[in-house]
């Protein structure tokens, strides 16, 4: 049979784990050290958090650099491997687990901000993100994603969603098996929120001071009140 799409992205985090963490690590990859680290820190720090979440949170940089700034810091990953580096740099703050196997739990701990850094990749996998974050977030919780820039990630193909081919082009040659990664509009970015009774608050296109193009998009949104209708996505 062969591998879906989302069990790829799997594979392909387990499989690059050493050679991702030694990237993040030295800090090779040219648009995180310019630009997309330091708006994520400061997206997240925005939002005044006490208890954060740090969903698919990788080799575990960002919840380290939290912690340092003295707030309560969680991170999880479906890959074993990455959380392993992560608890080997800062123990006891990682766990190795799916959004799918998260949201399945019976009882789930609350944060006042759950924060996605370029780790909403797939698409039944972000969907149902969307669909069950107010279950990790308590009243009025800030969800924060920073994702690929749709308009910029396109390049030369249709703007549609939809699911394309992975590459490494712009990184190490040491990551192999790029998995596929699922393309949405901005259109279809807002939808996910709206659909989802979460109100977006704020949108940021941060850009890359070499090329003056956005290295990146920050959505950063809060759970609508209760009562608000929920906008059909249809
Ligand atoms: C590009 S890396 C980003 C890691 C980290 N947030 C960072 O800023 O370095 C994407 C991460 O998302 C994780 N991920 C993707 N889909 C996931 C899922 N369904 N459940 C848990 N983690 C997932 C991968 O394992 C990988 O570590």
């Amino acid at each position: 049979m062969p591998l879906s799409y989302e069990r790829h992205i799997f594979r392909s985090w387990e499989t690059n784990a050493e050679a991702w963490t030694h990237e993040v690590r030295h800090n090779n990859i040219e648009s995180r050290k310019l630009v997309t680290n330091q708006t994520i820190i400061d997206a997240v720090l925005s939002c005044q958090p006490s208890r954060v979440l740090d969903l698919g949170c990788g080799e575990g940089w960002l919840t380290r650099a939290l912690i340092d700034r003295q707030i309560d810091t969680f991170g999880i990953d479906a890959s074993t491997q990455l959380i392993d580096y992560a608890n080997r740099a800062s123990s006891d703050r990682y766990a190795a687990i799916s959004y799918e196997e998260l949201f399945k739990k019976e009882a789930i701990d609350k944060y006042d901000t759950v924060v996605c850094n370029f780790s909403l990749l797939g698409q039944e996998s972000v969907e149902l993100v969307f669909r069950n974050i107010r279950k990790i977030l308590a009243t009025k919780g800030a969800f924060i994603i920073q994702t690929i820039h749709p308009v910029v990630g396109c390049g030369s193909e249709q703007y549609v969603d939809g699911w394309r081919a992975g590459s490494w082009d712009g990184f190490s040659p040491t990551l192999t098996d790029p998995a596929p990664w699922y393309f949405r509009t901005l259109e279809s970015w807002f939808r996910l929120f709206s659909s989802n009774q979460l109100d977006l608050v704020d949108f940021q296109e941060p850009l890359n001071p070499t090329t003056n193009i956005p290295a990146s998009v920050v959505f950063i949104a809060r759970v609508a009140d209760e009562n608000s209708p929920l906008v059909n996505d249809g």
